[in-house]
């Protein structure tokens, strides 16, 4: 149920409610939310209770990703674009933490230290003659955790799946607040395609043809994404050819159902 990067990042988080006596995790996300579904699962496995806030209206069909929710026990509330906005702000999750009284907030993604911590268990299964790894990058915790953990003289490359046209300042502000700079972890910043969840005819095209002849399946949020984008890297950089390169299929799946 739980897939990629999901239970590095959970988990931990899991185990500070517990520890805090907490009952209830509140998280944010969209209506086909990997986040989300993984926290309702991981958290009915726990014994805890789960609230997901979500982008959209009530009066939309539900997603099988959010009728999964359901069905393990996510208590779903829906906002709008505007409200949602806000979700980084404490004004933002005030009234829920007071309506769930014992609760926890998780944020967009997972992004906390404990969140950040898990992520660095990547490493567990990644081969150590690796020497540059490319994950995807969307709330930055998965980056930061690999980076954070990163062995000496390994690379460690995210590749941002949203456009920015602030050219990513929030995300590397939030790196730098974990000490976190060039020398630790880079971005490849082309390769967004036309936005969130978009692919461009070419990603496309690259995410068919890859999934055919390789039988590995990828997800259009993310990791075709990455997977495109260290294939046209290839292509422009021969020193990558040098290089013993390890790519994180960090899961997104269960995304792709209509
Ligand atoms: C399938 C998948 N890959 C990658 C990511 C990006 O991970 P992060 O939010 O840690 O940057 C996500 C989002 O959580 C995801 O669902």
């Amino acid at each position: 149920m739980v897939s990629g990067n999901k239970l590095y990042k959970l988990q931990p988080l899991l185990e500070a409610a517990q520890d805090s006596g907490l009952q209830t995790l509140i998280s944010v996300g969209g209506r086909y939310s990997n986040h989300l579904h993984a926290l309702a699962w991981a958290s009915r496995e726990a014994g805890l209770q789960s609230v997901g806030l979500v982008l959209g209206y009530a009066a939309q069909v539900l997603t099988p990703t959010l009728l999964d929710c359901q069905r393990w026990g996510m208590e779903l509330h829906f906002v709008d674009r505007q409200t949602y906005q806000e979700r980084y702000t404490d004004g933002f999750w005030q009234p829920w933490l007071s309506l769930y009284p014992n609760s926890m907030r998780v944020n967009e993604g997972g992004w906390s230290a404990e969140g950040i911590k898990g992520s660095g268990l990547w490493w567990q299964g990644i081969d150590p003659d690796t020497d540059l790894v490319v994950c995807a990058v969307g709330s930055g915790s998965t980056l930061a955790g690999l980076a954070t953990h990163a062995p000496a003289k390994v690379s460690v490359v995210g590749v941002p799946v949203f456009r920015d046209a602030d050219n990513y300042q929030d995300l590397q502000t939030k790196m730098a607040a974990l000490s976190l700079g060039s020398e630790q972890y880079s971005l490849w910043t082309d390769f967004a395609g036309p936005g969130f969840g978009k692919l461009s005819p070419a990603q496309r095209t690259f995410s068919q043809q890859f999934s055919l002849a390789s039988g590995i399946a990828l997800d259009p949020v993310y990791t075709a994404k990455v997977f495109y984008a260290l294939e046209s890297q290839l292509t422009v950089d021969p020193h990558l050819h040098n290089r013993k390169i390890a790519i994180l299929h960090t899961g997104g799946l269960q995304g792709c159902r209509q």
